[in-house]
């Protein structure tokens, strides 16, 4: 019999998390709290500007409060730290986000440890890195966070779970790992130098793939009726390689004629027909981002003020 994939559908699950962070809003407004969020961005990228003005409208959709600054390319790593600190030590900005990826000359590390831990809501800060790791409550990186949210909302257990990590990103791979392995997962983190590839990821019950190469996850790295979780956002604009991807695909093949591009994740789709669910990009981990940033935003709000959180 044909195997039929469950899809795990982010767009839905984080619609549900954007509501129940308006409401959390509502709660806190009773209390004369409204959460606020900063973004920083910086010149001009324009993949970063979609993302950024993605982010500004969900916060005015929930009621949180949002302010942009866009300082010019030009700004220095100083000037962007007496940025920081003023938001830092301003009491109606519960979250910080600088939008990466920043010009070459400003030194982005340094920045995002001048972020107060309390308002990193991208959860980037050493701090919170330490807190993750040490099972303490703080606020932990959206991608991540939004794989975690997926599997417990698909009711996919994590437990005992046999999970493999492709990646090993400060940003994806490395707390990702960390949070399932919170969750009782048994993890292996892999990564370029890792040894015959295929032989562990064939192991995994449950496959996070964060390497930024579309399709590099086959179908033969792949046990059948494992979860797979592509958090992969890649622009393929080569013919041949679109047909490789998506041979049967009249809906994809149509984008690319009209688009002149797709976007594929990190796993091939051919892996997806194997699997027991999946993720599909678009749609699915990349629809969680912004949601757990607002939950995030949140979090912040009531963690600043010593409001207990509903979970
Ligand atoms: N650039 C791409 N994704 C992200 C993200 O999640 N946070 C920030 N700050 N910058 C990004």
């Amino acid at each position: 019999m044909k195997n039929v994939p469950r899809l795990l559908d982010g767009v839905a699950i984080a619609s549900a998390i954007k509501a129940e962070v308006a409401l959390e809003v509502k709660e806190l407004a009773g209390k004369g709290v409204v959460p606020g969020l900063a973004v920083i961005l910086v010149g001009h990228v324009p993949a970063s500007e979609i993302y950024v003005r993605s982010k500004v409208k969900t916060c005015g959709e929930l009621g949180i409060y949002s302010e942009m600054l866009t300082p010019p390319e030009s700004i220095t790593t100083d000037e962007m730290l007496a940025l920081v600190a003023e938001l830092n030590a301003r009491p109606e900005i519960d979250g910080i986000l600088i939008q990466l990826p920043l010009p070459k000359h400003v030194d982005t590390k340094r920045l995002l440890e001048a972020v107060s831990p309390d308002k990193d809501v991208d959860g980037f800060h050493p701090v919170n890195a330490g807190r993750l790791q040490a099972g303490q409550p703080g606020l932990a990186p959206c991608t991540p966070a939004g794989i975690i949210e997926i599997l417990k909302r698909s009711n996919l257990p994590i437990a005992g779970q046999n999970a493999v990590v492709v990646g090993r990103s400060d940003i994806v791979g490395k707390p990702a790992a960390m949070m399932l392995l919170n969750a009782s997962a048994t993890v292996t983190v892999c990564h370029s130098k890792t040894r015959d590839l295929p032989k562990i990821t064939r192991e995994a019950d449950l496959l996070v793939a964060a390497i930024g190469r579309a399709g590099f996850v086959t179908p033969e790295m792949v046990k059948p009726g494992a979860t797979l979780i592509d958090v992969g956002i890649n622009r393929v604009t080569d013919a041949a390689e679109v047909k490789e991807f998506f041979d049967s695909d009249p809906a994809r093949e149509a984008t690319f004629a009209k688009r002149g591009s797709v976007v594929v994740g990190d796993i091939h789709p051919k892996a997806f027909e194997i699997a027991g669910a999946y993720t599909p990009v678009p749609g699915g981990v990349g629809a969680l981002t912004i949601a757990m940033l607002m939950h995030n935003t949140v979090k912040a709000a009531k963690l600043r003020r010593g409001i207990a959180m509903e979970k």
